[in-house]
């Protein structure tokens, strides 16, 4: 879908929408529509007690008097209570529809409005960003386009601040392809994605100024990566450690740090899982998915940041070579681990990748992203990831980052009676800790891998694929963390 911004126009072909206020009177070219089309607008509105509420569209077809094919009226609320999310879910609306009616073309009309601290060139940008995020399809390995849905070609946002909107959503528009980026890996099926491939897209990433080095099997053996070479022993694919820096801060600057678990298929090894779903265990490297999105976005819209990607890449898989339940793996930080149930192998993934990064970057912060725990799921549902942080203020700013970028995170507790769980009785940790508390003593295990570095865990189990449908995302792999993480280092960390 081509996205462009342009002066305000009702003579465009195709279909013509306005995002419209609650409550407010038709003004400004809004009333020059209703006009225009003898008051079609008016009538429909009261036929259909339309009345702008926020999500609400109202649709006018073949008006008269004028070229569009039809009229859409967006509903967006009461000005006081619209904010970025109004306007994007607004924009995803829009396309979700034109799909569905076939339509080609399309303007939007954003006039007008005002909401907090967004003026119209943003909110034309976020009705954009909202429409291109929609706009996303993986039908790539479909022979027979049987998709009844049709697909936007063009689609142009028209506002008095045609300027101002394109430079508002030329950085909103790098953070929807990284995001498309996380969403095309997290959808790839596992016979295409293994690790090999998944480190060969993270290369790719060099044109945008990102450095990327990959570490295979004999790399990480001199490092002492036990606890990721375990989980890897099963397959016949080689596990890999992808590695990638943006160095758009101050040269010498701490880098911040960003971790994921890219297990790009999950079989449960010789703990193996039942059949049942089992296909989603794909999307087990949602978190290295999340990692490079962001690298991307970072560096495409050259953050003025220091910042670290690292992701451990694995394929967990049963064969005659497979990890034991029972087998002590000793890790690059130099504990121990008995592994008890070998399809808790994320963490001992991020086991090694945090204690790697925190031992060669010495980082701000680090946060990994892993999905992690079906538990998680269980306590918070797929509206909230789950935080696990030993730091406060980390925490808050991650909070505050997903209310404003709608991709929420709700903070768990941590603790030493937790802890106490993973202990073992022959190494100096087990790999679980028992059905209480699931999510919880997975994240006290990885905290054993952190030293003294602040650090946040989000478990994204249930956010990052699957999860409900929403106006911006119908896709598989939501792409979630990005824009979180995005907006936590340019609120806080940049400059
Ligand atoms: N990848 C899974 C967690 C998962 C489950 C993610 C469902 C997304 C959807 C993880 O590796 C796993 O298997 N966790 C186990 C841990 C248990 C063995 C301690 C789980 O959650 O059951
Ligand atoms: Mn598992
Ligand atoms: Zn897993």
């Amino acid at each position: 879908m081509n996205i462009s911004f342009a002066e305000i126009s009702i003579a465009k072909p195709g279909a013509l929408a306005l995002v419209v206020a609650e409550g407010a009177s038709l003004s400004g070219v809004a009333a020059e529509l209703d006009r225009k089309t003898g008051g079609a607008l008016k009538r429909a509105m009261k036929a259909a007690n339309f009345t702008g509420k926020s999500g609400s569209v109202l649709e006018i077809l073949a008006p008269h008097g004028v070229a569009a094919s039809r009229i859409l009226l967006l509903g967006a609320g009461k000005p006081a209570d619209a904010n970025a999310t109004t306007f994007e879910n607004a924009g995803g609306e829009l396309v979700g529809r034109l799909e569905r009616a076939k339509e080609t073309a399309a303007s939007v009309i954003v006039d007008g409005l005002k909401a907090g601290k967004l003026d119209t060139g943003d909110i034309a940008a976020r009705v954009a960003f909202g429409a291109k995020l929609r706009s996303y399809h993986f039908d790539k390995y479909k022979t027979k386009k049987k998709d009844e849905n049709g697909r936007v070609k063009t689609f142009a946002v028209l506002s008095k601040v045609a300027t101002a909107a394109r430079k508002s959503y030329a950085t909103l528009e790098k953070i929807a392809d990284g995001m498309f980026l996380t969403r095309d890996l997290v959808n790839e099926p596992p016979n295409v994605l293994y690790p090999a491939e998944f480190a060969k897209r993270v290369r790719t990433l060099s044109k945008v100024g990102v450095k990327v080095e990959v570490l295979g099997e004999a790399e990480m053996k001199k490092l002492g990566m036990g606890s990721l070479l375990g989980v890897g022993q099963g397959s016949i694919r080689e596990s890999q450690l992808a590695i990638m820096r943006w160095n758009g801060g101050k040269p010498g600057d701490k880098p911040v740090a960003f971790i994921g678990k890219g297990v790009c298929f999950d079989t449960g090894g010789i703990s193996l899982k039942p059949p049942a779903g089992m296909e989603d265990m794909k999307g087990d490297m949602g978190g290295a998915a999340c990692v490079t999105g962001l690298m991307y976005a970072l560096a495409a819209r050259k953050a003025k940041v220091n910042a670290v990607g690292v992701i451990g890449i694995v394929e967990n898989m049963p064969d005659g070579n497979a990890q034991r339940p029972g087998d002590i793996v000793t890790s690059m930080s130099g504990q121990t681990i008995e592994i008890i149930n070998t399809d808790a192998e994320g963490r001992l993934v991020l086991a090694d990748a945090l204690w790697y990064t925190q031992n060669r970057f010495k980082p701000k912060f680090m946060i990994d992203l892993a999905t992690l725990t079906g538990a998680i799921m269980v306590a918070l549902g797929k509206e909230y990831a789950g935080l696990f942080s030993n730091d406060d203020k980390l925490s808050k700013q991650l909070a505050e980052a997903g209310e404003a970028e709608n991709e929420k995170v709700w903070r768990m507790p941590m603790g030493p009676a937790y802890d106490k769980q993973i202990n073992s009785q022959f190494a100096d940790m087990k790999n679980t800790g028992g059905r209480d508390g699931g999510s919880i003593t997975a994240a006290q295990f990885l905290q054993r891998f952190v030293n003294d570095v602040k650090w946040a865990h989000l478990d994204i189990a249930g956010t990052a694929m699957a999860s409900p449908q929403t106006p911006i995302n119908h896709s598989w792999g939501s792409g979630w963390g990005v824009r979180l993480l995005n907006r936590l280092v340019e609120d806080h960390y940049e400059g």
